[in-house]
């Protein structure tokens, strides 16, 4: 692939992706023919409660799990069918920062050994030495006292802990980061902090991300754009302050008025309560997803599945109802 990025074409892009898990009642449709484009430098806010599909879309873009369906494109390229050698390079440039990085680690390694590995697995650089003298400089990147290289994550608190899980991260110079939830097991301080490392790194080295979380009030400042997905589905997708300050679709609406910040403009308009339960994502009937729980459900809502309407300024809504809504609220 080429290796150069054009800034013209998306970083990422995909057409129609569909992960479906088999199980043992029919098939889970975790992503459901999700479309998006990411531009190099900026982040997409991927947000929805728990189970929506977020996690699974991330990791099938990066393809750690397989699409069902779909395209997925790299810079311009369909990395769908690349194969290993090929996606071995891809892996580089695409990486994910999780909740807890430390599921997966041997709680026996050391910060610098963390952070050193993926670099010690792709021989980035000729010698051990050199790598571990760019994990160190790569401790001063995310704010890690030096002194801690031989300290163990568990001793650290959680923020350290994910400061090491972004040095990691960024330990191949990728391009691409899914961020699951990265800040969603940190006090709101420590949230805070790390978001602005987040995005100092961004703009120092030009990164994309792809930014995943049950909890809107997260993304507001560092997304440009933000998709809210139901059960494997985008509902709507705009620009962030487009969002905030226009929210369409009945459960981006919900969503907004139950963060608890008062300077979201949403003063004048009905606290709303989602209320009922997250339908079945196993073979859903057609129709919105939402339904079983909207204020303004009709019969006509259940026959298909509302198409993704284009409202203008790249406003996208999946709601049929939209324009009744608009006078409602
Ligand atoms: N390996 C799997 N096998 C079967 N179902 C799965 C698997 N991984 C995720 N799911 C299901 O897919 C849906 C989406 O999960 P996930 O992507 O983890 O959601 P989120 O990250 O938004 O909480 C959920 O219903 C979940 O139970
Ligand atoms: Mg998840």
């Amino acid at each position: 692939m080429d290796t150069k990025l054009n800034n013209d074409i998306p970083l990422i892009e995909t057409k129609n992706l569909k992960k479906y898990f088999k199980v043992s009642s029919g098939w889970l449709h975790a992503v459901d023919n999700i479309n998006l484009k990411v531009y190099s430098g900026s982040t997409i806010g991927v947000v929805g409660e728990s189970g929506c599909g977020k996690s699974t879309l991330g990791r099938t873009i990066l393809r750690l799990i397989e699409p069902t369906s779909g395209d997925i494109l790299y810079n311009g390229e369909n990395i769908v069918n690349y194969r290993k050698k090929q996606m071995r390079e891809m892996r580089r440039r695409m990486q994910i920062i999780f909740q807890d990085p430390y599921s997966s680690i041997n709680p026996r390694m050391s910060v610098a050994e963390i952070i050193a590995e993926p670099m010690l697995v792709n021989k980035s650089l000729p010698s051990k030495e050199a790598i571990y003298n760019r994990a160190a400089r790569l401790m001063d990147t995310v704010g890690l006292a030096r002194r801690l290289s031989n300290a163990y994550p568990h001793e650290l608190d959680g923020g350290r802990r994910q400061r090491i899980g972004v040095a990691r991260a960024l330990s191949l110079q990728p391009e691409f980061i899914v961020c699951d939830e990265p800040v969603s097991a940190l006090d709101v301080s420590i949230q805070a902090q790390i978001l602005n490392l987040l995005m100092d790194l961004q703009e120092e080295m030009n990164l994309t991300y792809m930014f995943v979380t049950h909890d809107l009030s997260v993304v507001k400042h560092i997304s440009d754009e933000i998709m809210v997905m139901y059960l494997g589905q985008c509902i709507e997708k705009a620009n962030t302050e487009e969002l905030f300050t226009n929210p369409l679709h009945p459960y981006t609406r919900a969503l907004l008025s139950s963060i608890p910040v008062p300077t979201i403009e949403m003063r004048h308009k009905e606290i709303k309560v989602i209320r009922g339960e997250v339908a079945s994502p196993i073979d859903p009937l057609p129709g919105c997803r939402f339904a079983a729980r909207c204020d303004y459900f009709t019969e006509e809502c259940s026959i298909e599945d509302p198409e993704l309407r284009d409202m203008g300024e790249e406003h996208y809504v999946a709601c049929i109802k939209v324009s009744e809504l608009e006078e409602v609220i």
